[in-house]
């Protein structure tokens, strides 16, 4: 039978000190190169309003539940998310073996990071590059270059990609209260703050109603099938949900602390930030003839111009690519944490070793992106370069379906009693949208979509006369 008091089990690693030191936390994670880097390039690259339409019902049908059912999840298991899974399956009366859902989220973990690090370690070059001045009146083509001549020196980026790595493991070796939390308290607003500068900017010196038509009129015919499961991941990637990193650090959240209201403050805080880049970068790439489409190097091309051009433009590009690594530098973290709680807890190394362990090897697996863009960059299979194929594989493929299973884990396995047990404190409606969402509509958004990128869809939609 269900254990009823989750209070009497406490985390390993202690706790937040407060409600907000965990939602602060939890959009640390969230809040990253996924918002400022990756939404636009994939907004982008997949034709705009339509992607976005679809990315923000993603975000809201699916994303929203399988938060919510991360942190509960975490918050009554108390352990990392491997050993979490499996605690809960055997206590709901299923099997140990959910504890492959947990194992699968670390490998994700390992491989995302893996690349992460290396576009934060651009990010990290770029503040450099912007106190340096060397954006200052440039044009398109010098701040192309400026982009070209980074990205193609493989020694460069593995200098700063190490850089990145080392900070991140640092912190994650000092563990949860003094490491994560401090760090997340004042960068958070700050970068909020220089956004909406930067808006400013945007709405004065850019396109910006071509940028918004381009983001928010939704032409359908614009959206390839690949598009859509590409809109379900960069939701998934964007709230850091589907592979545990939430739901490890759910272990770590208090017991009175209301698990809807934190998840629905994130959510919002995530998806405001990602409209926000992209009403700042969109309008820039049309106002100078850049291409929307560009792909990964979008920010790094479109921004600087801006730099460029306004006054003082040198020190607001150094604050905001610090800002942009402070924000990566949170999500890298919580990308760590899953991963060393697991080796902490099942094979007994310390927390420093452990995160020096987990760190080194994900060090090197990081130079598969690190020569994705220059001595590697002619070997394309699948879906294009080491780079692509690992940013597919984690958002598109490993995600969703990690996602999938945690929400049918949450929904159907674990009894009312548990999941209302953990959710109450928010009275009943809230719990029954949960549920509801939990069960059906989030485990069937995946399904279609998944079934739409393989192919299996269109021929259904087409003899419903649903589409031509
Ligand atoms: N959500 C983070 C970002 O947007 C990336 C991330 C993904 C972090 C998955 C943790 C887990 O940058």
């Amino acid at each position: 039978m269900a254990q009823t008091a989750s209070a009497r089990r406490t985390s390993l690693h202690g706790h937040w000190s407060s409600r907000l030191a965990f939602i602060l936390a939890v959009s640390g994670s969230a809040v990253g190169l996924g918002n400022i880097w990756r939404f636009p390039y994939v907004a982008g690259t997949n034709g705009g309003g339509a992607f976005v339409l679809v990315y923000l019902l993603c975000v809201a049908i699916v994303g929203l539940p399988l938060m919510m059912s991360e942190i509960l999840m975490g918050r009554r298991g108390r352990r990392n998310p491997v050993a979490t899974m499996q605690l809960l399956g055997e206590e709901e009366g299923s099997t140990p073996n959910w504890k492959l859902v947990g194992a699968g989220g670390v490998v994700a973990a390992f491989l995302i990071l893996s690349f992460y690090s290396v576009i934060a370690g651009w990010a990290v070059a770029y503040i450099w590059a912007g106190a340096s001045g060397v954006f200052t009146g440039a044009d398109a083509q010098r701040v192309g270059d400026i982009f070209a001549d980074l990205t193609g020196s493989w020694s460069r980026t593995a200098l700063w990609h190490t850089a990145f790595m080392a900070g991140t493991i640092i912190v994650v070796a000092r563990g949860v209260e003094r490491g994560l939390e401090q760090a997340v308290r004042v960068l958070m607003p700050a970068l909020l703050g220089l956004l909406i500068m930067l808006l400013g900017y945007s709405m004065v010196a850019g396109d910006f109603a071509r940028g918004l038509a381009f983001m928010f009129e939704p032409k359908l015919a614009d959206l390839s099938s690949d598009g859509v499961l590409a809109a379900l991941g960069q939701a998934f990637f964007s709230l850091s949900v589907g592979m545990g990193a939430v739901m490890a650090y759910g272990a770590y959240l208090p017991e009175e602390a209301s698990i809807t209201r934190t998840s629905v403050a994130v959510v919002l805080a995530d998806t405001s930030i990602a409209l926000l880049s992209g009403l700042v970068i969109f309008p820039i790439v049309f106002a100078n003839g850049l291409d929307p489409a560009a792909g990964p190097g979008l920010v790094f091309q479109s921004l600087p111009l801006a730099f460029g051009q306004m006054p003082g433009g040198s020190v607001v590009a150094t604050i905001f690519f610090l800002l942009l690594t402070f924000a990566a530098w949170t999500s890298g973290i919580s990308l760590l944490e899953p991963p060393v709680a697991y080796f902490m807890e099942s094979r007994g190394l310390t927390r420093t070793a452990a995160a020096s362990l987990v760190g080194g090897i994900i060090w090197v697996l990081g130079f598969l992106s690190v020569f994705s863009f220059n001595i590697l960059s002619n070997v394309i299979f699948l879906k294009g370069t080491f780079f692509d194929n690992l940013d597919f594989l984690t958002s598109s493929i490993l995600l969703p379906l990690g996602g999938f299973a945690i929400v049918v884990f949450a929904g159907w396995v674990m009894c009312e009693n548990s999941t209302s047990d953990e959710l109450d404190p928010e009275a009943g409606q809230a719990y029954r949208m949960w549920r509801f969402s939990a069960r059906y509509i989030a485990p069937i958004a995946v399904i279609l979509i998944f079934l739409n990128a393989i192919g299996v869809l269109s021929p259904v939609l087409q003899a419903l006369g649903l589409t031509d």
